[in-house]
C-alpha cells in the first residue's frame, strides 16, 4: 500500500483529536489486521475480484483490495474522519445508514464475489442487537449484489449484554446455521450465500 499518502494520513490524527478515532492512528497495528484480513480471505493471491465492504470505517481494508487489484466499495455513514482517509485512498463509496429495512440506494459494481462487514455496529440500534428479521431484511437488501458463488463474510462486534461465549442472540446464530455458515469465534463465512436465501423462499 505504499502508493497511498500515509504523511497525510497521520496529519489528520492532529485536526481530529477526538478519542473517538484514536485507534485508527495505531497505523502499524491497523495495517497488520487489515493485510491480516486480506490474506486470510484468500484476496493476497485472488484474480481481481469485485468487493462491497460493509460498515467500511477508514477505507483501510478497501485500499488493500485496491492495491492487490481489486474493484472495493465501501458503505457507511457520513464521518469526519472516514471521508477524509476514504477521499485519500480514492476508494469508491456509499454514504448509506444500514438498517434492516430500508434498501441499499442503487449502486453499480456488482454482483459482488465477496461482501465483509467487519466490527461493525449496524446491527445494534439503541442496545438493542438485530434479531432474526433484521438479519434477514439485511439479506434481502444484499441479494441482487449476490451471484451463486458470492462469500458474505461478517465478523460481529462482541455486543455488551451478552454472555463472553456467545457471539449473537441464539436464534441469530442458529438462522446463520440454516444458511450454511461457518461460524469461528466471531467470524460468520456464508459462502454462496445467494443459493440457500434462493432454497429458503
Ligand atoms: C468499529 S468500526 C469498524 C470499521 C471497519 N470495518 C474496521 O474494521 O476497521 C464500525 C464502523 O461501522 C460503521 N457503522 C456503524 N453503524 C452503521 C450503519 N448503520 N450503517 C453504516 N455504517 C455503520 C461506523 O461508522 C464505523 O465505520
Amino acid at each position: 500500500m505504499a502508493e497511498y499518502d500515509w504523511d497525510a494520513y497521520r496529519a489528520l490524527e492532529a485536526q481530529l483529536p477526538d478519542a473517538q478515532w484514536k485507534k485508527y492512528f495505531a497505523l502499524d497495528r491497523y495495517k497488520v489486521r487489515n493485510a491480516t484480513r486480506l490474506v486470510e480471505l484468500g484476496l493476497a493471491d485472488a484474480a481481481p475480484q469485485r468487493v462491497l465492504d460493509l460498515g467500511c470505517g477508514t477505507g483501510l481494508f478497501l485500499a488493500g483490495c485496491q492495491s492487490l487489484g481489486h474493484t472495493a466499495i465501501g458503505v457507511n455513514l457520513a464521518d469526519p474522519l472516514f471521508d477524509r482517509t476514504l477521499e485519500l485512498f480514492g476508494a469508491q463509496r456509499l454514504f448509506h445508514r444500514i438498517q434492516p429495512h430500508t434498501a441499499l440506494p442503487p449502486f453499480a459494481g456488482g454482483p459482488f464475489d465477496l461482501i465483509t462487514a467487519f466490527e461493525t455496529q449496524f446491527d445494534i440500534v439503541d442496545g438493542v442487537i438485530w434479531g432474526v428479521d433484521d438479519w434477514k431484511g439485511l439479506f434481502y437488501q444484499l441479494r441482487p449484489h449476490l451471484h451463486g458463488h458470492t462469500r458474505v463474510f461478517i465478523k460481529l462486534n462482541q455486543h455488551a449484554g451478552l454472555p463472553p461465549n456467545q457471539i449473537a442472540p441464539p436464534a441469530v446464530r442458529a438462522y446463520f446455521e440454516t444458511l450454511g455458515a461457518r461460524i469461528v469465534r466471531r467470524q460468520v463465512d456464508l459462502p454462496g450465500l445467494r443459493s440457500k436465501l434462493d432454497a429458503m423462499t
